[in-house]
């Protein structure tokens, strides 16, 4: 077929009724991932092609679709998964969907970040196993968030600024670090540290920023070792950003109290030894798994493509970095 819209994984209900009111023929992937094999065949000759984080836009994707290929539309605000500088050489737009899961990625991130500190999912493994129990003053004792924890969020964005908003409800202290603002600046009531001081002084260190050659691993060991003993680590964001092994390794000296994950350096393969340590929370990319997030999201992508096929920008367009 040419001159299709071509969606690799099946959308929200809605956006796939309305990915067919926009005048293209369309060629719907599966609801898995589609194999390398079976994307790069149904993309051939696509006008446009709706893309999730599972699928890679490279030179070879794009040879494959051909040159009537006039958008990327990708579901997801991350795109690190599309060579944009690739797409951009050669005409083809890339969209993301920015803004439209930003409280529902924060709310995980919170649900995260009160599972590892007050040892929720410990606990509900714990009462699986049938082990007998009476309640005790030291049992599954966890973290106090009120009264000063310091929760440190790295990246003020959107979602970080959300992320930000929870905390304080919880009467928390949230300090930031992200390099568009000075230390000693307030943003939203978050006071902006350099990332060393950052470090060194936040309980609780979570991630909202893409993967981006600048930002891979920057959760390393050396990172890890400057934090207070006891601390933890959140990341909603992107796998790559936190160094698993050196995580794995501050987890099993005790240099870090817990974790949480919600992204994987190899996705969707978890490192087996994560799944030995019980203070590690471990969720299969979900934060912005709330259904009406999931249609806005879709939603958005099909805006895009019907911007580009009646010749405007997108809406929601990125940049090559
Ligand atoms: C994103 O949007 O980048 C998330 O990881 C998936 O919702």
């Amino acid at each position: 077929m040419t001159n299709h819209l071509y969606i690799a994984r099946t959308l929200s209900d809605d956006a796939m009724g309305r990915a067919h009111e926009l005048g293209l023929p369309v060629v719907v992937g599966v609801d898995e991932p589609p194999t390398r094999e079976r994307l790069l065949a149904d993309v051939a000759g696509a006008t446009a092609a709706v893309v999730t984080l599972t699928e890679r836009v490279d030179a070879e994707f794009l040879d494959a679709a051909g040159p009537n290929l006039r958008l990327v539309a990708n579901v997801a605000v991350g795109f690190d998964n599309i060579d944009v500088a690739e797409a951009q050489r050669r005409g083809v737009a890339v969209s993301n969907t920015p803004g439209v899961l930003d409280d529902a990625t924060a709310d995980h991130t919170f649900a995260m970040i009160l599972a590892v500190t007050r040892r929720v999912a410990e606990a509900d493994r714990f009462v699986r196993s049938g082990t007998p129990w009476v309640w005790g003053p030291r049992m599954f004792v966890g973290l106090d968030l009120s009264g000063g924890t310091k929760l440190g969020v790295i990246g003020i964005g959107r979602i970080g600024r959300a992320v930000a908003r929870r905390a304080q409800a919880f009467s928390m202290t949230v300090l930031g670090y992200d390099p568009q603002y000075e230390p000693g600046d307030r943003v939203d009531g978050v006071r902006m540290l350099s990332l060393p001081d950052l470090l060194a002084e936040s309980d609780i260190v979570s991630v909202h920023v893409p993967l981006l050659p600048a930002t891979r691993h920057l959760i390393d060991a050396a990172a890890i070792a400057s934090m207070k003993d006891g601390a933890y680590v959140i990341n909603a964001a992107r796998g790559g950003i936190v160094d698993e092994k050196a995580l794995i390794a501050a987890l099993r000296s005790g240099k870090l109290a817990g974790a949480a994950l919600d992204t994987f350096e190899g996705e969707p393969h978890v490192d087996p030894e994560l799944l030995e340590i019980e203070s590690v929370v471990l969720q299969p990319h979900i934060a912005s798994a709330g259904s009406a997030t999931r249609s806005r999201m879709c939603l958005l992508a099909l805006d895009n493509v019907r911007e580009v096929l009646a010749d405007r920008e997108p809406v929601t367009p990125v940049l090559a970095h």
